[in-house]
């Protein structure tokens, strides 16, 4: 399931990010790529563990951990440490996966990428290209947000991100375990519970909301790794 989450941030918000990520080191982005990706991959990066990195990948986390849409989309048992990444002057990232298992640098922590997010930093209007064009089983997906909305998409599809030709496209990115590995099965679990929520919504007391809702978290019982 590809999924966009709109307005995890607001204008003014974003423009706070920015200031903070404008003033941090950037680095070649290679330094987190695999051994294939070194050739694709073509952007810059705030070096992971950075302070400025650090403070507001915990915002979105938080941001993130209090937004539904997101919860009841992704079920996350764990979410990696958001990294931030900017594409100007002709850069791009050409077709890849990402890799399957990211281990948190300088620790014993490994998170297994079910999920991969890009939260939009830079408006549209402000630069050329950059489109994060993902391939899933319905075919092929262009995706550029306004800032402060993210897209969500399965870490196990074919993904690259357009050569930016004018201005520049920041953005952050990083990847959630989930505690349903498998997408089907995650997608049926997010429409259960939309369904019985919006019936939830129509009546105040709703017997069969309470059944639906009952075997909504029966599912989740079977299926969740926590
Ligand atoms: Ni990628």
């Amino acid at each position: 399931m590809l999924l966009t989450i709109p307005d995890l941030f607001s204008t003014e918000q974003v423009q706070q990010i920015r200031q903070k990520l404008d003033s941090a080191e950037w680095v070649d982005g290679r330094v987190t790529a695999g051994h294939q990706s070194t050739v694709a991959k073509d952007n810059m990066q705030i070096p992971e563990g950075h302070p400025v990195a650090k403070e507001i990948g915990e915002l979105i986390l938080q941001t993130l951990g209090q937004d539904p849409l997101f919860v009841s989309a992704a079920l996350p048992a764990k979410v990696f440490p958001p990294l931030f990444n900017r594409y100007s002057g002709g850069q791009s990232f050409g077709t890849h996966i990402d890799n399957a298992i990211r281990h948190l640098k300088g620790t014993t922590h490994r998170v297994r990428s079910d999920l991969s997010a890009t939260l939009f930093l830079s408006n549209p209007e402000d630069y050329d290209g950059g489109e994060l064009v993902i391939e899933d089983t319905y075919g092929i997906h262009s995706v550029k947000l306004p800032a402060g909305h993210m897209v969500l998409y399965p870490s196990s599809s074919l993904h690259n991100v357009r050569p930016v030709t004018r201005g520049a496209r920041m953005s952050s990115f990083f990847w959630i375990q989930s505690m349903i590995r498998d997408d089907g099965a995650r997608t049926l679990l997010f429409d259960l519970d939309n369904v019985a929520q919006r019936i939830a919504a129509e009546q105040i007391y709703s017997p069969n909301a309470i059944r639906l809702t009952g075997i909504y978290h029966n599912l989740l019982r079977r299926w969740a790794e926590v």
